[in-house]
């Protein structure tokens, strides 16, 4: 358990990103008003609650690195509790919500990328919004993908990941 949070807390320390740990310490002090302290983390009912009670322990920008549905992120609450995370209900309920309402994995079945926003691809495939854009781009440029061969051509996506979700990709 100490060793798991050890873990956590070197994946912060190393998530540059997140402005490492010296911010994480300053969030778990309540420090959330600053809206663009995680740009990450879209504005909305729950945000505020959610950068409180779920930094104590790791950055709030780990907790959305994978998406789920909304099974998965009552599962996830329920072992945040048991690991020691102390919220009322009624604050667990308002991050659920924000986290089903934010990061639910694509609600709609599989992504079109020929139509796709840049938004959508993002919550769909999982893309960094730098990854999304350049789907974005690169399809204006070039028109649309007409296979998953296609779509690797983009140099900033991960063939690999590509290959993972391809059962979510239309063309
Ligand atoms: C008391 C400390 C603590 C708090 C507070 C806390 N977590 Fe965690 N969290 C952990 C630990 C420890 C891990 C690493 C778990 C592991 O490796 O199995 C973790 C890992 C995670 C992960 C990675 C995936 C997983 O399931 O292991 C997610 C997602 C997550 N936390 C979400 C949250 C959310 C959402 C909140 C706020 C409700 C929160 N955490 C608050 C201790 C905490």
């Amino acid at each position: 358990m100490r060793a798991k949070i050890f873990g956590v807390f070197m994946l912060c320390m190393a998530a540059s990103l997140s402005g490492g740990a010296a911010k994480a310490q300053q969030n778990a002090q309540g420090a959330s008003q600053q809206q663009d302290a995680h740009p990450s983390l879209p504005p909305g009912a729950g945000r505020d609650t959610l950068v409180k009670v779920c930094s104590q322990c790791h950055a709030p920008e780990n907790v959305i690195a994978n998406r789920q549905d909304r099974q998965g992120w009552e599962n996830t609450l329920t072992k945040m509790s048991d690991y020691g995370a102390v919220a009322s209900d009624d604050q667990f309920s308002a991050i659920l919500e924000y986290l089903v309402k934010n990061f639910s994995l694509a609600p709609g079945g599989p992504v079109n990328v020929n139509k796709a926003t840049s938004a959508e691809l993002q919550s769909g495939l999982k893309l960094t919004d730098k990854q999304a854009d350049a789907v974005v781009a690169y399809r204006e440029k070039n028109g649309d993908f007409k296979s998953l061969d296609d779509l690797k051509k983009v140099p900033e996506l991960d063939p690999k990941q590509l290959d993972a979700e391809k059962s979510g990709i239309v063309f």
